[in-house]
């Protein structure tokens, strides 16, 4: 279901009609925070493929969104919490966790993969550090920096 809300300053959308979004300027603002490795139509196939997603709009462009990635009740992640650096510092990125973490009442586990850097953005609003995670690293790059060293 659609739902089209307001908060403080930016009209934001929940599970919009995928049809409707730029994702060519959702691949830009990927490669804008240096999340380079994206393909467009790669991101509108994992998105299509969430179960819910959220979009924040100013003037009609996307400044900020996010995902997650759920089997309706046993295990949700949220993934690709993004805002645009030009509108970083203002709440979204707290708005948009806590929003999609609101719909996530149903579920018995609701955890993500933080960005490196990012431990304290989560922490500051309850999240916990799971210490039963595991990764299977997908090449050198996340072994250097989600891994624990040996
Ligand atoms: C991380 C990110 C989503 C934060 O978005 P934002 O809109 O700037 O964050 P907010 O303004 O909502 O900040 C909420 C709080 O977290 C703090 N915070 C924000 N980014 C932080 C970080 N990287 N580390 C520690 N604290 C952070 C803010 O100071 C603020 O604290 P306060 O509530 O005490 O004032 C944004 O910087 C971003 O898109 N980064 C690139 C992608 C990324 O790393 N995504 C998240 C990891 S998956």
């Amino acid at each position: 279901m659609t739902t089209t809300m307001v908060n403080p300053t930016y009209p934001t959308q929940i599970n919009p009609d995928l049809a409707s979004i730029d994702w060519a300027h959702v691949l830009h603002l990927f490669q804008k925070i240096n999340w380079k490795h994206r393909v467009a139509t790669e991101i509108e196939s994992a998105f299509k493929l969430s179960t819910h997603t959220l979009f924040i709009y100013h003037e009609e462009v996307i400044i900020a969104f996010g995902r997650v990635v759920g089997d309706g009740r046993y295990y949700a992640m949220l993934a690709d919490v993004v805002v645009d650096p030009d509108y970083q510092g203002q709440g979204l990125g707290k708005y948009i966790v806590t929003t999609l973490n609101n719909q996530l009442d149903n579920y018995h586990f609701v955890n993500l993969s933080a960005a490196p850097g990012a431990d304290d953005f989560y922490k500051g609003m309850g999240w916990k550090k799971q210490t039963t995670a595991f990764i299977w690293p997908q090449g050198p790059k996340q072994l250097r920096q989600h891994c624990e060293k040996d």
